[in-house]
């Protein structure tokens, strides 16, 4: 089954086309770095114009790419939740406009359920059920992943997500944006001992997060080094960071996995591709068995491939929308909780 698939929940727009679920025969991605890197962070209305302006070349040139002509698509896939409300608009109407135009199914995609399909991507054996943990600019979820479209949410952050304390972090500490990726780079020279950042537990949620708490102890470092003329040690700065990020993330998705018993861990999600999280992870899993599945790099950031593959899954499951499908800010991926 071929579908095309339609991303643009935040800054990238992005179109490809997939086959069954695990075979991606084009993925095309146009990222808003660029345009927002000047204000220090997603300008909504910004990301919504030029989602606009992008998609419907993106959606021909993954067709183009892929080899596949217009009548060959079997049916059309899209995120419609959560994200940035102007963007996931954009992406929704114009996959209700191609389904339409084409006369194909229209299939709803949550966008972290397509996170986690990005590892099926890599691993043609990964079958649920299997832990996941999806770290994003947007998220921070612990998940238990029953079935293809069968989700139980563990735990999730009671404030920020990783990804953001990743970006202020690094826009305040003048490192570039987004920051993720920098930091990540800068880390690998520094001492991850050198600062001390607290580690935010929460009462009686073993597995809930919050990382607001470590983004201002950032922040606060940062501003008491401007007014007295303290030098940071960035390298340092940013691997201490790593390491409080990891250490929260790390721990309660291993937990989670061993107490889930599937002897499977996936990681996904943008901030998956931190090559300290990755490292802990594998060895905190080693410790306990557990095989760690995670994200190829190429897919830990948005994609419209994932949205293909989880968007086969759906179709399978019987997930269907029709022309007055919604856009939503907000939405728990959480099956019991989905509604189109
Ligand atoms: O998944 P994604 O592209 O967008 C959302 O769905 O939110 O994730 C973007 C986030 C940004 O916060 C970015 O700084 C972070 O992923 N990120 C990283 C790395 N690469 C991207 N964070 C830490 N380490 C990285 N190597």
């Amino acid at each position: 089954m071929i579908i095309l698939s339609i991303e643009s929940s935040c800054d990238e727009t992005a179109a490809a086309v997939t086959e069954n679920g695990r075979r991606v025969l084009s993925s095309e991605i146009s990222s808003q770095i660029d345009i927002h890197r000047v204000y220090g962070g997603v300008v909504p209305e910004l990301a919504s114009r030029s989602h606009v302006q992008a998609v419907q070349k993106l959606a021909d040139l993954a067709l183009r790419d892929a080899g596949v002509r217009r009548e060959d698509v079997d049916a059309v896939a899209v995120t419609c939740a959560p994200g940035l409300i102007g963007a996931v608009l954009v992406g929704v109407s114009f996959a209700k406009s191609a389904a339409l135009a084409l006369d194909r199914p229209l299939i709803p995609v949550h966008h972290i359920r397509g996170h986690v399909a990005a590892n099926y991507i890599a691993w043609p054996e990964l079958e649920p059920p299997f832990a996941c943990l999806v770290a994003s600019g947007g998220s921070s979820l612990i998940l238990d992943v029953r079935g293809y479209t069968d989700y139980r949410v563990l735990g999730s952050t009671r404030d920020d997500a990783a990804g953001e304390c990743f970006d202020k972090a690094a826009r305040v500490l003048g490192i570039g944006y987004p920051g993720g990726a920098q930091i990540d780079a800068l880390a690998k020279t520094g001492d991850p001992e050198k600062y001390p950042l607290p580690r935010a537990k929460v009462d009686g949620s073993p597995y809930d997060m919050s990382f607001s708490g470590l983004k201002t102890a950032v922040v606060n470092l940062a501003h008491r080094a401007r007014q007295t003329g303290e030098a940071l040690d960035l390298p340092s700065l940013a691997a201490s960071l790593c390491r409080a990020v990891s250490d929260t993330l790390v721990s309660r998705a291993a937990e989670a996995a061993e107490e889930l018993g599937y002897g499977k861990l996936a990681i996904a999600g943008g901030v998956a591709a931190n090559s300290v999280i990755r490292a802990e992870l594998d060895r905190e899993a080693a410790k306990r068995g557990i095989r760690t599945f995670p994200a190829p790099l190429a897919y830990c950031g948005d994609n419209a491939a994932m949205i293909g593959c989880q968007g086969y899954y759906e179709y399978l499951a019987g997930v269907r929308a029709d022309s007055s499908l919604n856009a939503y800010a907000t939405m728990s991926p959480d099956s019991r909780f989905l509604r189109f």
